[in-house]
């Protein structure tokens, strides 16, 4: 991966419109590969039972730029930020997309992600949508998950 000067993570939580099939989900992970790996992006998506949660973290740029294309995306909706700016290394530094399906999530992570959903959500009910620098438990949720992953 290319060495950047300053590096940018983005987080957000999506729903999926409808029933996505798997070979969309593999399409856009393809996809993924590809385009993120290009500009530089690493990052983690994950979908548990039509929930996306996606962490892009590379340039400020690149970050934004793929952004602005899956914003538009059709297939989920609900954008939620969970955090934009700046971050000092990367957590999922070995792949452009490391795609988990919920079939490959223990169960202690599966209940960690709807613990984190419903956090967001009660709190965007209570209070409008969260800060983008809020963290809702989720470094401690991710920071678990990438050691899990990369051991
Ligand atoms: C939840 C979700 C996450 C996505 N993540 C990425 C991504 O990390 N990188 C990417 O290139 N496209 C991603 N996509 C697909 C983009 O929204 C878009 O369809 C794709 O980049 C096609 O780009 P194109 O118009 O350049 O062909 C994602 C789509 C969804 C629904």
């Amino acid at each position: 991966m290319a060495p950047s000067g300053s590096l940018h993570r983005l987080i957000y939580l999506s729903s999926a419109v409808g029933v996505l099939r798997a070979d969309e989900l593999d399409r856009i992970y393809l996809r993924s590969q590809a385009s993120n790996g290009g500009a530089g992006v690493t990052g983690l998506l994950l979908f548990v039972e039509g929930s996306f949660l996606q962490v892009l973290e590379g340039p400020a740029a690149g970050v934004a730029s793929l952004m602005q294309k899956i914003r538009r995306d059709r297939r989920h909706t609900g954008i939620t930020t969970l955090y934009s700016g700046a971050c000092a290394e990367r957590t999922f530094a070995d792949s452009p997309l490391h795609y988990v399906p919920a079939r490959n999530l223990s169960v202690g992570e599966k209940s960690a992600f709807a613990d984190l959903r419903q956090t967001v959500q009660a709190r965007s009910v209570l209070m409008g949508p969260p800060a983008p620098s809020a963290d809702h438990g989720l470094s401690a949720f991710l920071t678990s998950f990438a050691e899990v992953r990369t051991a």
